[in-house]
């Protein structure tokens, strides 16, 4: 391939490459093989001049703007990283700038793998939040950013700047994003494939309430514009002598703390290049066991000065620099695809793998989410193939690294458990399904979701009790879970007299759980946990359920087309009006209790506001209670659900005292907030 051609290449597969990663959030290839595209076309445009081009995507910062969320223009450009995967680049590049400054002090701090938000507050009081964009326009993305309780709705210090424009990284602890996957998997949706793709998902959401359950965090790490600090900040600081808002990085961020906002627990001031490189040992190591998913280090000048000196490319800032992490990744032979059958009947392929050690785990397995991703990375058994750990999940083939095999591996033609026909639903679903009701795999997956933690939460009920019931014919519908005796189970492996008691009385607990918990438990497709809970409250019955048409249904905000007509083709099943009757006669409840159940407290719920927060305005507070669900109203009475009370109340908080009505003061407020 000539130069030319070889440039036009790069550029298109480097903008496919930006596509997929910033609006898709689906990237194709592991972050070094987007990194090493974009190393050779800069190289290739520097070496060759003549084939400049302004609208190259190495000319400019990536991303993109929606047209889903209004524009907003960033105060000051939003830039990107210069970044390096060898420390020796590190080192060049330190004494690259000590050929234009003279002493030079660092910080570093862990690079958060999550998404570029800027935060605009006025006053003190936060007015704007915007995605990075193309680095000029971000997305409006305010009412989702204030459902994240790491950002303060307003600044905790006396005096805030007039106009301050403040920068961070949104991200998702891999705790909460394992927790949203489980989720996920148990309403057979499309899991996240790592924290940033699910923190990315979480954030750009049409509907704030959705971005309030997801859990996201910030991590503040730079600025934009700031105007109007107040003069004891300078004068602490910088004993007035110059134009810098702040001394030094460091300054800044202790700023930020008392502010309100939190701070990575890692960042470093490095004197020589041997604390930097030291840093880079300890974290390289330590970076396993942080609660958050970070790809490499940011290692910037202190003195902000020295910062505006060195300047910036119209790509990065000259005075930092990420130094980024390889790539969790390994080769290894894929031995065999097994092909299992799901509790709604899709039918999914995954990879056990020859043993090997990546990232001080040991894997065999790993993800192949559906069929068409086989035929596209075109594998097969016997096949070297490189594996990568995204997140603290199961690892993903990346790529083939040596095909071993001949073609393709083809989706079976029969389910592999009962041999039945399978389909294809439509020509854009990925998924095969053995449509069979009465397949054996279907039902064991079916058992173990409704004696499950989420579902009627049958404690000791497990895949080995489920396994030699299902042996010994104890189970051949879910209410035989309801007619065990003591003598079926005394018999199973383990189990001794106080055991099996456990059991049964665990069994007859779960009769009572609430309609939520049963709708949830009938493994509905394409029906998980909150629509579950939204459902149950809204029928209150099953029979109500029964008897809804699908227009029924949609009436509700978050039940679209494709969800009421799983629900109502569901319940028009023969078999399973036949379950749910023999479920009642076992004593199984099918109603939903009145009270209200945590999780949706704010849910039409009227708030009446009194005295002053700490925290929060009246219009934000009012905002977020609207955000959630919620209303506000200017007097109490009757209907008033809350009091929220804040520093010097009036009249209207004695007033909620003599009519009864619960009274909030901040914390229990922001606890309640936290309960969504
Ligand atoms: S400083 C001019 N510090 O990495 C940009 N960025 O690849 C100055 N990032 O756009 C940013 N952790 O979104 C900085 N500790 C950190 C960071 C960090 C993550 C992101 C940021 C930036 C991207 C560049």
């Amino acid at each position: 391939m000539d130069i030319k051609s070889r440039i036009d290449y790069l550029r298109k597969e480097i903008k496919r490459h930006n596509d997929l990663y910033y609006d898709k959030n689906n990237p194709e290839i592991a972050d070094s093989d987007y990194d090493a595209l974009v190393k050779e076309l800069e190289k290739l445009e520097d070496d060759n001049p003549l084939f400049a081009d302004a609208n190259s995507p190495v000319k400019k910062v990536s991303g993109g703007v929606s047209s889903t969320f209004a524009a907003v223009k960033h105060s000051v450009p939003m830039l990107s990283l210069d970044n390096t995967y060898s420390q020796e680049e590190v080192a060049q590049w330190r004494a690259r700038l000590l050929k234009t400054v003279s002493a030079l002090q660092f910080i570093a701090e862990p690079k958060i793998d999550g998404l570029s938000v800027a935060l605009t507050y006025i006053n003190g009081v936060l007015a704007t939040a915007a995605t990075r964009g193309d680095g000029e326009t971000g997305e409006d993305i305010t009412q989702n950013v204030k459902t994240i309780k790491d950002i303060p709705q307003k600044f905790a210090i006396k005096n805030p700047p007039s106009f301050f424009e403040l920068r961070g990284e949104v991200y998702m602890s891999n705790k909460d994003f394992q927790d949203i996957n489980k989720n996920i998997e148990a309403a057979e949706g499309d899991k996240f494939s790592n924290p940033r793709n699910a923190a990315a998902g979480s954030l750009r959401q049409k509907d704030p309430r959705i971005t309030a359950e997801r859990k996201l965090r910030f991590f503040v790490h730079s600025f934009g514009k700031i105007e109007g600090l107040s003069s004891e900040l300078l004068l602490q600081k910088t004993a007035g002598k110059s134009k810098f808002p702040f001394k030094s990085h460091s300054d800044f961020l202790q700023y930020c703390l008392q502010c309100g906002f939190l701070l990575q627990n890692d960042i470093a001031v490095l004197n020589s290049y041997d604390e930097i490189a030291q840093y880079i040992e300890t974290m390289t190591v330590k970076r396993e066991t942080l609660p958050y998913e970070i790809d490499g280090l940011v290692i910037k000048v202190n003195s902000q000065e020295l910062q505006s000196q060195l300047g910036y490319t119209n790509k990065s800032p000259r005075w930092a620099i990420a130094y980024k992490f390889a790539a969790k990744q390994a080769a290894t032979t894929l031995n065999k695809i097994r092909v299992q059958v799901g509790r709604t009947g899709i039918i999914t392929p995954s990879a056990v793998l020859e043993p090997v050690r990546l990232a001080g785990v040991t894997i065999s397995h790993a993800t192949l989410h559906n069929f068409e991703e086989i035929e596209r990375l075109d594998i097969n058994e016997g096949d070297l193939v490189l594996i990568e750990r995204a997140g603290d999940v199961i690892p993903k083939i990346v790529k083939v690294s040596k095909k071993n095999s001949i073609g393709c591996f083809k989706p079976p033609q029969k389910c592999p458990s009962c041999n039945c026909e399978i389909i294809k639903e439509n020509d854009d679903e990925v998924a095969y399904r053995c449509v069979n009701p009465e397949c054996p795999a279907q039902f064991k997956r079916h058992l173990l979701h409704f004696v499950g933690r989420n579902a009627m939460d049958i404690e000791g009920f497990g895949q080995a009790v489920i396994d030699q019931l299902l042996k010994r014919n104890k189970l051949k519908a879910l209410s035989d879970i309801y007619a065990l005796k003591y003598d079926d189970l005394i018999d199973l492996e383990l189990f001794k007299d106080k055991k099996a008691a456990n059991l049964l009385n665990a069994i007859n607990e779960s009769k009572k759980q609430p309609l939520t918990r049963l709708l949830f438990a009938l493994g509905i497709r394409h029906i998980g946990e909150k629509v579950s809970e939204i459902i149950a409250k809204r029928f209150e019955t099953i029979e109500n359920i029964f008897n809804a048409s699908i227009d029924d249904f949609t009436k509700i905000n978050e039940v679209g087309e494709i969800l009421a007509v799983s629900l109502k083709e569901f319940f028009e099943r023969p078999e399973v009006k036949r379950t749910i009757d023999s479920l009642k006669n076992a004593g199984v409840n099918t109603k939903q209790p009145k009270e209200q159940k945590a999780g949706a407290q704010f849910e039409n719920k009227i708030f009446v506001l009194t005295g002053e927060l700490s925290k929060y305005s009246r219009d934000e507070a009012s905002a977020i209670i609207k955000s959630l669900g919620g209303k506000t109203s200017s007097s109490v009475s009757k209907k008033t659900d809350y009091v929220l009370a804040g520093a010097n109340p009036g009249s209207k908080l004695n007033k909620a005292k003599e009519s009864g009505v619960k009274i909030l003061d901040e914390a229990e407020f922001e606890k309640l907030i936290n309960e969504q």
